[in-house]
C-alpha cells in the first residue's frame, strides 16, 4: 500500500472534481462542440487558422490573407489554379485541425487557405468490391456511420472520430495492429485524387488520380499536405464483423520490455497502457469474433465525451497547483484516482449504448473502433452546466503537450527498459503523464507509403502537462526529455508527422529509406513549392532552424538546450546530460538533485 500526502485543501477539490466528472458527462443541453480553427475578420478575408488546442509548438500566430471553402472538384481545382497563377502559397485545412506542428500554415503576405471543411460528401459505395469513395473533408466519424450503413466497415482506424479523410492521409493516422495491411488508415487506400499546382498549359493546375500499383501513391498516401489538396479517396473496406474486448490489468510492469512484441503478435487489435510509475500495465485484449457472438458493445470513450467546463476548470487548477508548488504526491494520487476510476468504467466502453456491466464487451466494429462525444454533444438527457471538449481552448482547461514516436520492434525492449531505470531513479516522475492515462502504445505495421513506418514498430503516446507560461519548468522537466530524445535519437522513433514539439523532428527526413524519393515527387507536383512553408521544409530537410534557441527554449521542446539559459536558471532548472541516456542534455532541477 502505497501512502501519500495531500494537503487538505486539495481533498475539498478532488472530491469536488469527482463529482462534477461523475455528474456532469456527456449530458448536458448547454454542450458546445469544438470551434472553427479558422477565423476572419472580414467575410473570407484576414483569417488566422490555429489547432484544436488554440496554439502551436511555438505559441506564433498563423495567418492568412484569404480562406475559401470549396465544396465540390470544380471549386477546389479553381481555387487552386486561380492562387497558382498568382503565384499564392496555400495551405489546406480540415474541419478541426488536430495536427500539433504547423502544417496547416501558408506562408507570406498574400497566402490562401483551403478548408476542406465542406468537402463532406460520400461519392460512392459499391457493396459487391466492399469499396466507398468519399471526399477528403469527411470526417472518420461519418466514414465509420456511412460504411455501416451498407454492412462494411474500415478494418483500422484511429479512436478518435473528430479527424478527417485528408488529414489522416496528411500524418498518417493509425490504430493498434500488426496483423495483416496493420492499423494505419493510409494503408486501405486503393485510389486517390490529388489536385496540384500546374504550369499555364495545363491551366495551371494538375488533376491526378493515383491507383494501387502507381509509385506516386507512396507518396500521396502520406504526404503532410506538400503535394496539393486531396479531392477524394477510395477505400478498401471489409464486411462488417465483430470484436471482443477484454481489459487484463497487472501491477507488475518488469516483463513488459519481453511481452510486448508477443503481445501485438497475438491479438489483432491489442493495445498497451502502461503507467510506469505505479508498474500498472493494462493490456487490451481484442479480436474479432464470429459475428454470431452476442452483444452490442458501444465505445463512449469516457476522455472524448463533453465534460463539464466547472470540472476542467478545478482538474486544471488542482494541476497547475501542484505543479507550482511542487506537489508530487498530489500528482500521484491524482494519477492513480484517475487511471482506476478509467480501469472501473472500461474507459467509457459500454457493454449496451449505456453501461459497462462486464467483460467481455462484445460490438460490431463500427460501434467500437471509435469515439468522439463532444463533437456534437448532448445526445443523452440534459444537464445545467456548460459542457465542452477537454481541450477546448476557449475554456481554462486542459493544456498538454503530446509526443507520439514510433519504436521499432528490435528496439522496444531496451527501450522500455531504459524508462523503468528512470523510473527506479526518480519514482514518482511518471505520476504527471499517468494524470493523462500513461503511456498509450499501439501497434503500427510497416508501410510501402514514404512516410508511413520501414518497420513494424509500436507508437508511444504520450501526454503531459504544459504550462500556460513558456518559460515555466514542469515538474520532472528533465526526467520527460530524457525519454524524448532517448525515443527519437538513441532509439531512431520516428516522429508521428501530427503530434510533438519540434526537437523529435531534428533529423526525421534521414529515418526514412524512401525520404529522397518524398521529396523528388513534392518538387514534381509542386516545383514552386506553393503548398510548402516553413515547417514543411524544414521536417523535410530542406531548409535550417527547425530548432529554435532563445531563452527557455528547451522547455517547450523548440531546443535542446546547450546552455542553462535554455532552461530556467533563475527558477533553479540547469542544461545537465541525461541520467540514463547521457548523452541527452535536459533541463534539471539542480536543487532537487542535491536535496536527496
Ligand atoms: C479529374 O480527373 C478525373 C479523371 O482522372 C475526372 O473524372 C474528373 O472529372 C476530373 N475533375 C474535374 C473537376 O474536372
Amino acid at each position: 500500500m502505497k501512502v501519500v500526502y495531500v494537503p487538505k485543501c486539495c481533498w475539498i477539490v478532488l472530491i469536488s472534481y469527482c463529482f462534477l466528472q461523475l455528474c456532469c458527462t456527456s449530458v448536458s443541453s448547454e454542450c458546445f462542440p469544438p470551434g472553427d480553427p479558422i477565423k476572419c475578420s472580414s467575410g473570407t478575408s484576414d483569417c488566422t487558422v490555429t489547432n484544436s488546442q488554440g496554439s502551436f509548438p511555438d505559441r506564433s500566430d498563423c495567418r492568412a490573407a484569404d480562406a475559401v471553402f470549396p465544396t465540390t472538384e470544380i471549386e477546389l481545382i479553381s481555387a487552386i489554379a486561380d492562387a497558382t497563377k498568382n503565384n499564392r502559397k496555400m495551405k489546406v485545412a480540415t474541419r478541426y485541425s488536430h495536427s500539433f506542428p504547423k502544417l496547416v500554415c501558408p506562408d507570406g503576405e498574400d497566402s490562401l487557405l483551403i478548408s476542406t471543411k465542406n468537402m463532406n460528401q460520400i461519392l460512392r459505395v459499391d457493396r459487391e468490391a466492399k469499396t466507398m469513395t468519399v471526399q477528403s473533408g469527411v470526417t472518420l466519424k461519418q466514414l465509420i456511420q456511412e460504411a455501416a450503413k451498407s454492412e462494411l466497415v474500415l478494418t483500422h482506424s484511429p479512436y478518435w472520430w473528430g479527424l478527417t479523410v485528408g488529414g489522416m492521409m496528411g500524418t498518417g493516422a493509425h490504430g493498434s495492429s500488426w496483423w495483416l495491411r496493420g492499423s494505419s488508415v493510409h494503408d486501405y487506400v486503393i485510389e486517390l485524387r490529388l489536385i496540384s499546382p500546374g504550369n499555364a498549359e495545363e491551366g495551371y493546375y494538375k488533376n491526378v488520380t493515383l491507383k494501387e500499383g502507381d509509385a506516386d501513391l507512396d507518396a500521396a498516401k502520406v504526404s503532410l499536405g506538400v503535394l496539393g489538396v486531396i479531392s477524394q479517396v477510395t477505400f478498401k473496406l471489409e464486411s462488417r464483423f465483430k470484436r471482443s474486448i477484454t481489459f487484463r490489468e497487472t501491477d507488475d510492469d518488469s516483463g513488459l520490455g519481453e511481452e510486448v512484441v508477443n503481445f501485438g503478435k497475438m491479438h489483432e487489435f491489442g493495445d498497451i497502457t502502461w503507467y510506469p510509475s505505479q508498474h500498472e500495465v493494462l493490456y487490451r485484449i481484442d479480436d474479432r469474433v464470429p459475428s454470431t457472438t452476442p452483444g452490442n458493445g458501444v465505445n463512449q470513450y469516457f476522455g472524448f465525451r463533453s465534460t463539464a467546463k466547472a470540472a476542467l476548470e478545478a482538474n486544471r487548477k488542482l494541476e497547475e497547483t501542484a505543479e507550482r508548488f511542487g506537489f508530487d504526491d498530489t500528482k500521484c494520487l491524482l494519477g492513480e484516482a484517475v487511471s482506476s476510476s478509467l480501469r472501473a468504467i472500461a474507459f467509457g466502453l459500454t457493454n449496451n449504448g449505456f453501461l459497462f456491466t462486464g467483460y467481455p464487451i462484445v460490438g460490431y466494429q463500427d460501434q467500437l473502433q471509435s469515439a468522439g462525444g463532444c463533437l456534437t454533444p448532448g445526445g443523452i438527457g440534459s444537464c445545467l452546466l456548460p459542457s465542452y471538449c477537454a481541450w477546448d481552448p476557449r475554456i481554462d482547461g486542459q493544456f498538454y503537450f503530446n509526443d507520439g514516436f514510433n519504436i521499432k520492434a528490435s528496439n522496444l525492449k531496451s527501450f522500455i527498459e531504459d524508462i523503468q531505470k528512470l523510473v527506479q531513479l526518480e519514482p514518482k516522475s511518471m505520476c504527471g503523464v499517468e494524470l493523462y492515462n500513461g503511456f498509450f502504445m499501439r501497434y503500427v505495421s510497416a508501410s510501402t507509403a514514404y512516410l508511413g513506418k520501414d518497420e513494424d514498430g509500436v507508437d508511444f503516446d504520450i501526454t503531459y502537462y504544459r504550462s500556460k507560461d513558456p518559460l515555466a519548468p514542469r515538474m520532472f522537466e528533465d526526467i520527460l526529455e530524457e525519454i524524448e530524445q532517448m525515443a527519437v535519437f538513441k532509439y531512431g522513433g520516428t516522429p508521428h508527422w501530427g503530434k510533438n514539439r519540434n526537437i523529435a523532428f531534428e533529423g526525421v527526413i534521414k529515418k526514412y529509406k524512401d525520404g529522397e524519393k518524398f521529396i523528388e515527387v513534392k518538387q514534381r507536383y509542386d516545383p514552386l513549392g506553393l503548398f510548402s512553408n516553413e515547417w514543411t521544409e524544414q521536417v523535410l530537410g530542406l531548409k535550417q532552424g527547425l530548432s529554435i534557441y532563445k531563452d527557455g527554449c528547451a522547455l517547450e521542446g523548440l531546443c535542446i538546450c546547450s546552455e542553462d539559459s535554455h532552461c530556467a536558471p533563475n527558477r533553479g532548472y540547469f542544461c545537465r546530460p541525461g541520467r540514463v541516456y547521457t548523452e541527452a542534455k535536459v533541463c534539471s532541477n539542480v536543487q532537487s538533485i542535491t536535496d536527496m
